[in-house]
């Protein structure tokens, strides 16, 4: 085993995680001309802002009140149902992205099991993250909203949750069902899992099998491979467990198990997928090993019956969020862009090292770190792409950025292809599906891959009516497709997906953009 750029450990056999991550990535990192940074100092919050400042994320109250009872799907979702965009000058400003989703749903799940209060500022207000929270208080833990985008969780300390009264419904959230299913196999009750129209054509075999294989009795539709899923818990054992794809949510699903299990539980994956689960539970006090391969396939392993203790949690700004007005202001001549408290945990930010194949480099500001999550500043100009090849291990750290990655490279000199991606047929749409149909309808020469795509560029986008597929990621790529069109109004359609990720991100196209 040797050190691996990604999440480095020391040579030899295994150790335990080391959770700081080099703030030298595989991009370059450029601090501006005379900026604090290269002047030796740290930067100052806000300390660019000769642009005009926004107001602080704060969600208007009444849009998130399931709590309260008010159905989700009526409450967060259908208010407005498609955007007209015209095209846009440049984007300006210093913005702060809500919290990220992936972080909010692990905070919320360990709350739940942990001694004591668990706090948490920057809690990402979305349909997603409140399907987990609704969750957590099926299963016993109280929730108080203590102000905008905090939250105070009081956990079952360790004790046996709560048997649900009534079926738990994760919505669209694939984390929320997949997460949730390893905590409930280790528990000594009967629940039923279920999620919306879309959650429930995703596949569920992929936790179901291992989860069976640690003891759990699951059911479920389609021979236990679809949500509803009748999940009979109790005691498990550990096991050690190949993950077919590197999926974190596979991941994170056999290590919420193995926490409760007996013995040793162990995931191996092809390549590190996104690792908040590690750290975070590395934050709440758990011992994990990790080892990197030379070939950059991970393994990670848990001992049952370990003891978790709140914490209070800052949740860094989702970087999946920044990257729609990343790539507005690489693409929008004119623009300057700064993203103050973006998560930049390298299992995520792939979509840099992309970019940087192409020949483009972020300006990083500031760097620090919140309970083993890195953030930064970044700022962003436009600047001329290059042609792109990403494949293999790369892939999972920008799965989730696939769609607005394809936007860009309608933008880049040459050609570009995205490999091994064949997950994204799986997601919330089949992306590679959705975006490839919806950007042709712009004037993009993208094909599809069975695993991925082919764009040629750059080529001029004009307006079109488009449709995000039920998809939130495919909606926010258009209408950032819709800003930088050359010409012409693009309507989006079915865009209240948009509250499963990003509630904010309709009043940025006010508050951010410039006509
Ligand atoms: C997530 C993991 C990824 C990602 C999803 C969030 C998570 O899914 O696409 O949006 O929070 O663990 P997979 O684990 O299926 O790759």
């Amino acid at each position: 085993m040797t050190p691996s750029l990604r999440f480095p450990l020391p040579a030899g056999g295994t150790e335990q995680a080391r959770f700081s991550v080099p703030l030298a990535m595989r991009w370059n990192l450029h601090a501006p001309r005379g900026s604090p940074r290269e002047a030796g100092g740290t930067l100052r919050r806000g300390a660019s802002s000769s642009y005009p400042r926004l107001p602080a994320y704060s969600p208007k109250r009444a849009e998130f009140l399931p709590l309260a009872g008010v159905s989700l799907d009526g409450a967060n979702r259908g208010r407005v149902q498609s955007w007209r965009i015209r095209p846009a000058r440049r984007v300006r400003g210093v913005w702060r992205p809500p919290g990220d989703k992936s972080i909010t749903h692990r905070a919320v799940i360990l709350g739940l099991l942990a001694h004591g209060a668990t706090e948490i500022e920057g809690f990402l207000e979305s349909d997603d993250c409140l399907r987990t929270l609704r969750m957590a208080q099926q299963l016993g833990a109280s929730a108080e909203r203590v102000g905008a985008a905090h939250w105070r969780i009081v956990g079952r300390g360790g004790q046996p949750l709560q048997e649900p009264a009534d079926t738990l419904d994760a919505g669209n959230s694939g984390t929320t069902a997949r997460l949730m299913a390893g905590v409930l196999a280790a528990q000594p009750f009967f629940s039923v899992l279920t999620g919306d129209e879309s959650l429930r054509r995703r596949p569920m075999r992929r936790v179901v099998e291992p989860l069976q294989r640690m003891g759990a009795r699951i059911d479920g539709r389609d021979g236990a491979t679809r949500l509803p899923l009748a999940i009979r818990g109790g005691e498990l054992r550990g096991i050690h467990y190949l993950t077919p794809v590197a999926s974190a949510q596979v991941k994170s699903c056999l290590l919420l198990a193995g926490l409760h299990a007996a013995g040793v539980t162990e995931v191996a994956e092809p390549c590190l997928s996104r690792d908040h689960t590690e750290r975070m539970l590395h934050a709440f006090g758990a011992t994990l090993q990790q080892q990197v391969s030379d070939a950059g396939a991970h393994r990670v392993r848990i001992t049952g019956g370990q003891r978790l203790e709140g914490q209070r949690l800052t949740i860094p700004g989702d970087f999946s969020s920044a990257a729609f007005w990343i790539a507005a202001a690489l693409l929008l001549s004119g623009s300057d862009l700064t993203i103050e408290h973006a998560g930049v945990n390298p299992t995520r930010t792939g979509l840099l090292e992309a970019l940087a194949q192409g020949g483009v480099h972020l300006e990083w500001q500031a760097v620090s770190e919140q309970a083993g999550e890195p953030t930064a500043t970044l700022r962003v100009r436009p600047q001329p792409i290059g042609a792109m090849r990403i494949d293999g291990a790369l892939v999972p750290s920008l799965i989730d950025e696939a769609p607005i990655l394809a936007l860009l490279a309608t933008q880049a000199h040459g050609e570009t292809e995205l490999r091994d991606a064949a997950e994204l047929r799986v997601k919330e749409s089949d992306r590679i599906e959705a975006i490839t149909t919806e950007l042709r309808k712009m004037g993009a020469q993208i094909d599809p891959l069975p695993d991925g795509f082919r764009v040629q560029g750059p080529t001029p986008l004009h307006g079109a009516e488009v449709h995000s597929h039920g998809d939130h990621r495919i909606a926010m790529t258009l209408a950032i497709a819709g800003l930088m069109a050359h010409a012409g109004e693009t309507v989006v359609h079915d865009v209240a997906c948009v509250q499963t990720s990003f509630p904010e991100f309709e009043s940025l196209l006010q508050a951010l953009v410039e006509e």
